[in-house]
């Protein structure tokens, strides 16, 4: 398919949009005076503009202009309870009233009894706490270049590790002949030449490039749910793979799991693999809606960031690391996801079956189609939220790596990506990505809301293409 150029609908929905919300523009005009682009993060500055948020609860949230717009992005995919859940609101309520929360310099028992949370139902024996998603693959790569005394990193293409220079390598498509760019400027050109691209889903192509590179590899990282690569699990017999690889070639098997943990189960995601990586890194859900993220996993690794191990790997943490607040909210959220975890998951799987029937069908329904859904469990994942349409260029595309997703000649990455999202914003749906997952705070309701929402889009949308 030659990808579609999509220049006048964006107009047009930028106008409509404009109307829609011409507080949040206003504000979107002093933004730019003193920030880039109007804010932080990019994925939360939509364009023209993004709505400003007065008010978040539940499934909701409220923005400058009144709108209450139905979310399925969720913090980032942090909120697997909704918004301001009232389990995490009260703990913290409770803690600041009492004089507790904010940063001290000191350590206490909260932060043991959260670490004791996370090995167990992790399976790690033990973890070190950081602040940000991104911080812990970067360590955890730096734990596995010391601990193995190679170099090269190998991931998968179309994988978000976030934002270090080792994450910020083989990330998006590039056009041309080469499969995949260098996000950033900046980055040592040392650093782009030891990251190693394979691909996703793919035994074979992993088996290549653990004969070529195995003996200088010194991690294999993955996330065993891919998120920005297009919400796809990965297939049993991966992960296997990789496993058995990792231990042939004397890699260190990283699991990335910052989307993954605690979304699928009340734990990591390759205990429903039975794979256990050597490392594995947390963040999003387990902070309960403030920044703690994690390595845990082989003691003979992470001992390396210790005195015992030699203080080898400056893997401190950071100032704000372990926040007494944001420790408070993760023994609040895993606890809580813990002891539901019966009702929470299969309920999550149960609705985002639904939610990827509906966007599936309504958007094709309007003459979009064919559409898929990418985001449904497998063999060994029964309960998924997620849900992400895809508009394909015909009806037997495989959705089973980034690539599929990703390349414009397959699927109309920029129908969904700009234009879908656009369209369901002016129905006050919030799908990044035109995608999303659904959390315990979203209801049958709020699914009937997005059939309608879909279907609304998809008719602005269609006279366009
Ligand atoms: C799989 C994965 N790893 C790492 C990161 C980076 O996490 P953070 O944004 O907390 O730095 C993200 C963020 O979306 C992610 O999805």
């Amino acid at each position: 398919m030659t990808p579609r150029d999509h220049t006048q609908l964006l107009q047009a929905l930028a106008q409509a949009y404009a109307q829609h919300a011409p507080r949040s523009a206003a504000l979107n005009r002093r933004a730019q005076q003193v920030m880039v682009d109007g804010g932080s993060h990019s994925l939360r500055l939509i364009h023209p503009f993004p709505p400003r948020l007065v008010e978040a609860r539940g499934a909701c949230i409220r923005d400058a202009d009144g709108h209450e717009i139905l979310d399925f992005w969720q913090g980032h995919h942090a909120n697997i309870l909704g918004h301001n859940p009232p389990v995490v609101v009260e703990a913290l309520h409770q803690a600041f009233t009492t004089g507790q929360g904010l940063l001290t310099g000191f350590t206490d028992e909260l932060q043991i009894e959260v670490a004791e949370l996370l090995c167990r139902q992790t399976g790690a024996e033990r973890v070190r706490f950081t602040t940000s998603g991104s911080l812990a693959t970067m360590y955890a790569i730096l734990l596995a270049r010391a601990f193995t005394g190679r170099e090269r990193v190998l991931k998968v293409g179309g994988g978000w590790h976030g934002a270090h220079p080792w994450g910020l390598v083989a990330v998006h498509m590039a056009p041309g002949s080469q499969p995949w760019g260098v996000e950033s400027e900046g980055i040592p050109a040392a650093v782009v030449g030891e990251v190693v691209a394979t691909c996703f889903n793919d035994p074979e192509a992993l088996e290549r490039d653990f004969r070529e590179h195995g003996d200088r590899l010194a991690c294999f990282i993955v996330e065993p749910f891919l998120g920005a690569g297009g919400f796809i699990l990965a297939t049993p017999e991966y992960l296997r793979t990789a496993r058995a690889l990792a231990d042939r070639y004397g890699v260190v098997l990283i699991f990335d799991e910052v989307i993954s943990g605690f979304r699928f189960r009340a734990g990591d995601l390759g205990t429903l693999y039975g794979v256990r990586p050597d490392l594995a890194t947390f963040a999003k859900i387990i902070g309960g809606g403030l920044p703690v993220a994690a390595v845990a996993g082989r003691n003979d690794i992470m001992r390396l960031c210790g005195r015992e191990g030699g203080s080898r790997v400056a893997f401190s943490g950071g100032t704000y690391s372990a926040l007494p607040a944001a420790l408070l909210a993760a023994r609040a959220m895993l606890t809580y996801l813990v002891a539901h975890e019966a009702e929470i998951y299969p309920a999550l799987g149960r609705l985002g079956a639904q939610m990827r029937r509906i966007m599936a069908e309504a958007l094709a329904a309007e003459g979009l189609g064919p559409v898929r859904c990418t985001g449904e469990g497998n063999a060994v994942v029964a309960h998924s939220a997620f849900a992400l349409p895809h508009f394909l260029a015909r009806d037997d595309v495989a959705l089973l790596r980034p690539e599929d997703v990703l390349d414009p000649g397959r699927c109309d990455v920029r129908l969904r990506d700009q234009a879908l999202h656009l369209a369901l914003l002016l129905e006050d749906v919030h799908a990044v990505h035109g995608g999303g997952a659904v959390s315990t705070a979203h209801t049958p309701a709020d699914l009937a809301r997005l059939d309608e929402a879909c279907r609304r889009a998809a008719r602005r949308i269609k006279p366009y293409l």
